[in-house]
């Protein structure tokens, strides 16, 4: 694995899943393994989990970690070919990114959707800069499209509480005030494809994700129909793909509820809307997998750290 851009850069899921549960129960087993090795976290937007999460596992394998808001922080970087930077622009991400990887062994990349332009977005342009031009491997922690440590986390937490052969794992998009990007609900269908289990997608008309990342998967407008004999519900909003970042509909029947969610449980990536997205009840009721979800993003982040860490 060269870079981890994606949850399909691992090259086996459910083996990775065992390596993760294995780093749960003993967290330092390997804390030699990044003994003078530096990770530097580059955020170009918020975090709670991913920046801790993240950090904590670096440090689990000894790593030294520097953050730095590149957002706020950081000289405002140009990534296109032959620009004239006669702008706001100050410094190009060939430059930026060969330079970072003169201090890091492993450069960690926070990038959202700007959800103005679908094609500019879809371009990743960077993370596909940094990983372009950086010599050292990079890491996603949540790009315009894609939040493969956080779909990891979510692996690890189905297999530490599915009881089934074959469980039912229903997607269930949830209204919101803000037009949210497609990353998680991209990486957690991606994800999906990779376990043995009966699949469905439940939204509102015009909230089809992207089909080349969907392909298959039934897709059941009716949310009751949908949820019929789930065992697990994620649930996440997302904004309209085809009326690319509009917000369409905020229909309160949406939100998750007890009554919903009958004997299922309740994932989500967080941070979450109270009665919004989900209703207090739920959260706070034991069918709920949102801490246990949290909790899981430090050994997504230890075992991917684990595999560049065994190739250096
Ligand atoms: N789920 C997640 O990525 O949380 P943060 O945005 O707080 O990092």
């Amino acid at each position: 694995m060269k870079h981890y851009l994606s949850i399909n850069d691992l090259d086996n899921l459910q083996q990775t899943v065992a390596e993760a549960l294995q780093l749960k129960k003993d967290p330092f087993a390997l804390e030699h393994l990044g003994r003078q090795k530096t990770i530097c976290l580059l955020f170009f937007n918020n975090s709670l989990r991913t920046r801790l999460s993240t950090q904590k596992a670096a440090r689990q394998l000894g790593m030294d970690v520097m953050v730095m808001n590149f957002g706020q922080e950081g000289w405002q970087l140009e990534y296109g070919d032959g620009s004239v930077m006669d702008k706001g622009k100050s410094e190009h991400v060939r430059e930026a990114a060969q330079v970072v990887s003169q201090y890091a062994d492993i450069v960690a990349i926070r990038a959202f959707a700007q959800l103005l332009h679908r094609e500019r977005d879809e371009a990743e342009e960077v993370l596909r800069g940094f990983s372009s031009f950086a010599s050292v491997p990079i890491v996603n922690l949540e790009s315009s499209v894609a939040h493969p440590l956080q779909a990891l986390a979510d692996a690890i937490t189905l297999a530490e509480n599915n009881t089934k052969a074959r469980p039912k794992v229903v997607l269930s998009w949830a209204p919101h005030p803000k037009a949210l990007p497609h990353a998680v609900a991209n990486s957690f269908v991606r994800m999906m494809h990779l376990q043995d289990a009966d699949f469905v997608i439940t939204h509102p008309e015009g909230y089809a994700l992207d089909p080349k990342i969907t392909k298959n998967v039934p897709l059941v407008h009716d949310q009751e129909e949908a949820l019929k004999g789930a065992d697990f519900v994620y649930v996440k909003n997302w904004s309209s793909y085809t009326a690319y970042g509009e917000v369409l509909n905020q229909d309160p029947n949406w939100r998750m509820s007890l009554d919903k969610l009958k004997h299922a449980k309740f994932m989500h990536c967080l941070p979450v809307r109270r009665n919004m997205v989900v209703e207090d009840a739920v959260l706070d009721s034991g069918q709920s997998l949102v801490i246990q979800q949290a909790h899981n993003r430090t050994y997504a982040a230890q075992v991917v750290l684990k595999r560049l860490l065994e190739q250096m």
